[in-house]
C-alpha cells in the first residue's frame, strides 16, 4: 500500500512499450520492461549451450545470470555482465527461444523478486504480460491493452524492418510469430497472459499512440 504503479499488460505487438514508456515520461515515474528481463535470461541461456526447453539445466544456470535492467524511460539499455545486449535480444533467435524459458517456473521466480523490488521502488510503470496478476495485483491502475491480430502484426512488422535480425521477414511470418507466442503466453501453467480481474481493457486498434498514452493518463489522474 502507499505505492504508485501502472500495469501495462497484454498480447505482442500492441505498442505496449512506446505506450508504456511515454506514460512513465509524462508521469515522471520509472519504466520497467519486464519482458526484456525474459529476453536477457534466455540470450544468457542461448550463450551457456543450454537447452532452453531443459528447465532443470535453465534453473542451474540462474545464479550466474547477471542482467542489469534501466529504469529511465528515456536510457534503455540493457546489459547481460558488462555487454550491452539491447539490440541482440530483439534478434529471432532469442525470440524463438524466449517462450519454453518463460514458461518455466524457476526463471519466474528468479525474475518475479527483481521485478517487486523495482517496482516497489518509487512510482513506476511496468510492463508485461502478469504484473496486474501475479507482479503488482495491488497496482495503482492496471491496463490490459489489445489490438486486432491484424493491426498487431502490421505494428511489429514495421518495428522489425528497422532491426538487422529480421530483416526480410514478411507480414505473414510476423503474424505467425505473434500468433505462436500469444498462444503459449496464455496457454502456459505459471502466470499465463490473461486480464486482471480489476484490469481496464483499453482497445488500440484504431488509436495512434499519442491516443492511448492520454486516454491511460486521464485514468491514472482519476486514481490519483
Ligand atoms: O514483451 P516482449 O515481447 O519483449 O516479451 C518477450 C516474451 O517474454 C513474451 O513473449 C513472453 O513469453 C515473455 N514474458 C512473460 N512475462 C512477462 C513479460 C514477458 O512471460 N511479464
Amino acid at each position: 500500500a502507499g505505492g504508485f504503479v501502472i500495469a501495462i499488460d497484454g498480447p505482442s505487438g500492441t505498442g505496449k512499450s512506446t505506450v508504456a514508456r511515454r506514460v512513465a515520461g509524462r508521469l515522471g515515474a520509472g519504466y520497467l520492461d519486464t519482458g526484456a528481463m525474459y529476453r536477457i535470461v534466455t540470450l544468457a541461456v542461448l550463450r551457456s549451450g543450454v537447452d532452453p526447453a531443459d528447465d532443470a539445466a535453465v534453473a542451474a544456470l540462474l545464479p550466474t545470470v547477471d542482467l542489469v535492467t534501466p529504469t529511465d524511460p528515456d536510457a534503455q539499455r540493457h546489459r547481460l555482465g558488462d555487454v550491452d545486449v539491447s539490440d541482440e535480444i530483439r534478434g529471432q533467435h532469442v525470440t524463438l527461444a524466449v517462450t519454453p524459458v518463460s514458461a518455466n517456473p524457476a526463471v519466474r521466480a528468479f525474475l518475479k523478486q527483481r521485478q517487486q523490488d523495482i517496482a516497489h521502488s518509487g512510482r513506476m510503470v511496468v510492463e508485461g504480460r502478469d504484473i496486474g496478476t501475479v507482479i503488482a495485483p495491488d497496482a495503482t491502475l492496471k491496463i490490459y491493452l489489445t489490438a486486432d491480430a491484424q493491426e498487431r502484426a502490421r505494428r511489429r512488422h514495421g518495428q522489425n524492418r528497422s532491426v538487422a535480425a529480421h530483416a526480410g521477414q514478411d507480414l505473414a511470418a510476423v503474424a505467425l510469430d505473434l500468433q505462436r507466442r500469444d498462444s503459449h503466453d496464455q496457454a502456459r501453467t505459471h502466470a499465463p497472459l490473461q486480464a486482471a480481474e480489476d484490469a481496464v481493457l483499453v482497445d488500440s486498434s484504431t488509436l495512434e499512440a499519442h491516443e492511448t498514452v492520454s486516454h491511460i493518463l486521464r485514468l491514472a489522474s482519476e486514481r490519483g
